[in-house]
């Protein structure tokens, strides 16, 4: 029994493990991570190779996370993309998230353990993560990101249903 107990618990290791693997794809995509940095408050930009710089014009988010202490984001992010290639994309209240959700270079484990964390999550269960992710104006951005960037993989639909398919399961983290 013991025996049995234990394969079953080898077994289920890594299989729940991999249940936020796609969850971790759309979280640490640039269209999301590219908001969602540390407390330096600076957004990224993308490469064409995939790699990401700092966002040009020395932007600082500051403490508000939206600029305001330098130059507010809205100045050149207005609600809605602007359609020309390399012009600033829009959403409205465009800004970055409070520091502690940060997923840019951090690992599949750190994001998993901070997004199920109330305390780092906005004070949400992780059904209401599922929900602000199809509803939420610059969640669903990341989606219709305007000419010449690569949406965000699947669909916010998608994404939410392995948030909750990930909670139901346990869960666990990677
Ligand atoms: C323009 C910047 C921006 C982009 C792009 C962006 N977010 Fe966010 N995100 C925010 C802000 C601001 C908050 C804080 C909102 C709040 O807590 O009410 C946030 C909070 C969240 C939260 C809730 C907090 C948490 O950690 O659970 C989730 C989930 C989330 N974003 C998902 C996404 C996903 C998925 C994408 C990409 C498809 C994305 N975001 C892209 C700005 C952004
Ligand atoms: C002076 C104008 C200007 C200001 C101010 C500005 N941005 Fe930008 N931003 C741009 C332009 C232009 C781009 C598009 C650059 C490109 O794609 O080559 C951009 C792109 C971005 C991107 C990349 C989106 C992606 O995934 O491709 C993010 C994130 C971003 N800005 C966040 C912010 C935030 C947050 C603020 C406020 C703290 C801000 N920006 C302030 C002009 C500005």
């Amino acid at each position: 029994m013991i025996r049995a107990a234990a394969l079953l618990l080898a077994l289920a290791g890594p299989a729940a493990a991999q249940d936020f693997a796609p969850v971790y794809d759309v979280l640490s995509h640039p269209r999301c991570a590219n908001c969602h940095v540390d407390e330096a408050g600076i957004p990224l930009w993308s490469n064409d190779d995939g790699t990401t710089r700092p966002h040009g014009m020395n932007v600082q988010a500051g403490e508000s996370r939206m600029g305001i202490e330098t130059l507010p984001c809205a100045t050149c992010h207005g609600t809605q993309n602007n359609p020309l290639p390399g012009g600033a994309p829009g959403a409205p209240d465009w800004a970055l998230p409070p520091a502690e959700m940060v997923w840019a270079a951090r690992s599949a484990r750190e994001i998993c353990e901070q997004l199920k964390d109330p305390e780092r999550n906005g004070g949400r269960t992780l059904e209401e993560v599922a929900d602000h992710v199809v509803h939420d104006p610059l969640v669903l951005w990341g989606w219709t990101p305007g000419p010449g960037r690569d949406p965000a993989p699947g669909t916010p639909e998608e994404t939410a249903a392995a948030i909750l398919a990930w909670a139901e399961a346990g869960s666990t983290c990677p």
